[in-house]
């Protein structure tokens, strides 16, 4: 029979696979704060109702939801998004803002498995609240660009695409849909990339076929890729909304531009978003080859908080995945390799020495330094094998010969070099030879 297996898309984190995710979450956390964003942490069991009709259609089909023991309607998080702004509206009152939040968590969707997608991940999720200006959007793109370039990434590595949905429905408007066929437009939108024509055939089903010049305003519009170009075709519509979007825009871009990271931004109108709540722009990370789904996403959604029962309170964020992340690390040959080696390596005469080696080891971990000893008494040259394997730096040699001496013997595993030191200054010695003294 075969043994049991973890369930399709959850992955086993064996200490070597922990290690590399540890790497990925330390990066993480430390550029957070550099950038004075403050941890939280949530429940992973939600009420269904958090994401039913607020997450969208895409997300709601994936929810790993059922019913628990007291009959409440429950779900895994699929994302932070809905969970951050309740915390955030029960307590907006009381938030110095604006109000920068990071977490680090595991989320869970039921999606088919395939490269970068799996059903069980975890995401850093940056967000700011309380800023309605696109300084909020600055912070967080900057933010997101220095979580990949602290790895070692660089903008050969991956780019932002930066869209606006607030732009789409400004044009659309301008173009005559109304708000229902706008929104059905959107979804054919984000579809395009991956579908092609056939993105536009659930539009057509709702609202009729799409007429030929329109479509091709829609296709044009959705292949824009600079400021320039989006002011010139915008330019003809005469809109004063139009005009001040684009004086949005021109900071978002000068204010990346002023922190050098220009070269990790594209203007990008395909780029849509499949998650409903999005209000105004919104930005996707993906690798430059384009071997890989997307790295990380996120984008404005100013009525999530409100609709969720808290005040009216503008919100940007975005989360950044540890899939994909960690598939082009290891595709770079950015992630370190896996350490587990101790310090010191301890070799024991036998039963009569342990004791006094017991009272050294414990004294030099309490000081932090990793020491490792075998279990069991076996011969000198057996210990110094492993002590060899091990990868420790250095042998303490704890024989009866030396003990009755008052000292104990210190072994360079480098150049094997050996010499006695005083039981007393073993501490002191280690420390020394360590730091490279
Ligand atoms: P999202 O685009 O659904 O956005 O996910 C963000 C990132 O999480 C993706 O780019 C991807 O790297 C990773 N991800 C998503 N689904 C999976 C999966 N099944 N397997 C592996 N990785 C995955 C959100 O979740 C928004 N809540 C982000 C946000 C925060 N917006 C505002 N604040």
């Amino acid at each position: 029979m075969a043994g049991f297996q973890s369930l399709p898309g959850f992955r086993d984190f064996y200490p070597e696979d922990f290690s590399r995710r540890q790497h990925i979450f330390r990066n993480w956390r430390s550029t957070a704060s550099a950038f004075g964003f403050q941890e939280y942490d949530a429940p992973v069991l939600e009420p269904l109702e958090l994401y039913t009709t607020k997450s969208g259609d895409e997300i709601e089909g994936q929810l790993f939801s059922f019913k628990d023991k007291g009959e409440r309607m429950v779900s895994l998080r699929p994302e932070m998004t809905p969970t951050v702004c309740r915390m955030v509206g029960a307590k907006a009152g009381a938030l110095k803002r604006p109000i920068k939040w990071f977490s680090i968590a595991e989320f869970y969707r039921y999606e088919r498995q395939q490269k970068g997608r799996l059903r069980a991940f975890n995401q850093f999720n940056a967000d700011i609240f309380g800023e309605a200006g696109p300084e909020a959007e600055i912070e967080l793109i900057a933010l997101l660009v220095q979580c990949m370039t602290g790895f070692g990434l660089t903008k050969e590595d991956f780019y932002v695409r930066l869209s606006d949905r607030d732009l789409w429905f400004f044009y659309l408007e301008a173009l005559g849909f109304n708000d229902a066929q706008a929104r059905g437009i959107l979804s054919a939108v984000d579809r395009f990339e991956k579908m092609g024509d056939d993105a536009f055939k659930g539009y057509a089903e709702a609202h009729g076929e799409l007429p030929a010049d329109k479509k091709a305003s829609v296709l044009g519009f959705l292949k824009i890729r600079g400021l320039e170009e989006l002011s010139s075709v915008l330019a003809p519509f005469n809109s004063e909304k139009l005009s001040a979007r684009l004086v949005d825009w021109k900071r978002v871009l000068d204010g990346l531009a002023a922190m050098g990271l220009s070269d990790f931004i594209t203007v990008d109108l395909g780029v849509v978003r499949g998650l409903a709540y999005y209000t105004g722009f919104v930005f996707e990370a993906f690798d430059r080859k384009g071997d890989l789904r997307a790295l990380a996403g996120g984008g404005r959604y100013n009525d999530l908080v409100k609709k969720l029962g808290g005040p009216d309170l503008p919100a940007v964020g975005f989360a950044i995945g540890d899939v994909t992340t960690g598939l082009l690390l290891e595709q770079r040959g950015l992630m370190p390799a896996f350490a587990a080696a101790p310090d010191v390596y301890v070799v024991i005469g036998g039963a009569a020495e342990r004791t006094a080696a017991f009272a050294d080891i414990h004294a030099l971990r309490a000081t932090g330094i990793r020491v490792e000893y075998p279990f069991k008494d076996t011969a000198f040259g057996k210990q110094f094998k492993v002590a060899a394997e091990s990868g420790a730096k250095l042998a303490l040699i704890y024989g009866g010969d030396e003990l009755a001496k008052g000292v104990v013997k210190i072994r360079n595993l480098t150049d094997r070099s050996e010499r006695e030191v005083a039981r007393e200054a073993v501490g002191l010695s280690v420390r020394e030879f360590l730091s490279g003294r």
